[in-house]
């Protein structure tokens, strides 16, 4: 049992149910961490319903909208977080986003606006956030960050498309917060996730059948799950993990290290 309370986290990325952050704020509340969780506005406001009966469940002290494709957005809820926390322990970056159409078609036929959109979100919101967040972390006395990855960031998985060098550069980001924040305490790492059935994963083609072989080809022949992702994700941020930082730690039942 790894022991979070008087920790306080902010988890961005909850959509659903399905949803890897939601598992996450499962986990860090079972070993008792104070929860703020964010959500994306979309048109029929399913993401809010969705986190605010996450909130309830988890008694999350913080929910506020946050759109990372906007600066303004991601300012008024660090402004909103800093009127009322006074520390922040883990910052938890589960979200990613590329257009249909951009995972749909030749990856050299990525049209510019899709190749930039997906970068900025996917990868380029971690340095805002993290720069908003640093005088809470500081307050903290350190902190850790976390982001989730994909194996299609070192190999060239089909149909993954322009999330592989969205990812690709979410973890080369991570490694350089990591040496940057490293002198105050504060740890950056990535989860490689193995393929999870989730409202993301739907957007890839032929996602059932990455599903499938990535459970055929792993070593525990079987893939990782929500609550698995969530547990690694506590160990990372708790003082169990206060050595480990700039890495990229594979939560994929050891689908990662075989040959074929
Ligand atoms: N599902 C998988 O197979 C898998 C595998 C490895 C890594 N991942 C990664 O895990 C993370 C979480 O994805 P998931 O699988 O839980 O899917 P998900 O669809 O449940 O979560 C993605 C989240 O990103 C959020 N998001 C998208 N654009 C946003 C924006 N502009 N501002 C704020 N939030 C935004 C969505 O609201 C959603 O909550 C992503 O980074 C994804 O790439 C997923």
């Amino acid at each position: 049992m790894i022991d979070l309370t008087g920790k306080k986290g902010l988890i961005l990325g909850v959509g659903n149910q399905r949803s890897i952050a939601w598992a996450m704020a499962e986990q860090f509340h079972q070993q008792g961490a104070e929860l703020g969780l964010t959500y994306l506005t979309d048109p029929k406001g399913r993401f809010e319903a969705n986190v605010r009966k996450l909130g309830e469940q988890v008694g999350s002290s913080f929910i506020h909208e946050c759109d990372v494709a906007d600066d303004h957005s991601i300012q008024e809820m660090a402004d909103s977080l800093k009127a009322k926390w006074d520390r922040l322990d883990f910052l938890i970056h589960s979200l990613a986003y590329a257009d249909q159409q951009d995972l749909q078609i030749p990856f050299s036929s990525t049209s510019r606006e899709g190749f930039t959109k997906a970068h900025q979100i996917s990868a380029y919101s971690l340095m805002p956030l993290t720069a908003h967040m640093l005088p809470l972390m500081k307050e903290a006395g350190g902190a850790s960050i976390l982001s989730i990855s994909f194996i299609g960031s070192v190999l060239a998985v089909p149909n993954y498309n322009v999330m592989g060098p969205a990812k690709a550069s979410l973890e080369s980001s991570m490694r350089y917060l990591a040496r940057e924040l490293g002198p105050e305490n504060i740890r950056a790492n990535v989860i490689s996730a193995g393929a999870i059935r989730t409202i993301s994963a739907s957007g890839i083609k032929n996602f059932s059948e990455m599903l499938r072989v990535a459970g055929e080809h792993s070593a525990m022949k079987r893939t990782a799950t929500q609550e698995e992702v969530g547990k690694a994700a506590v160990f990372l941020c708790s003082d169990a993990a206060s050595a480990i930082t700039g890495q990229v730690i594979y939560v994929d039942c050891g689908y990662s290290m075989m040959a074929n």
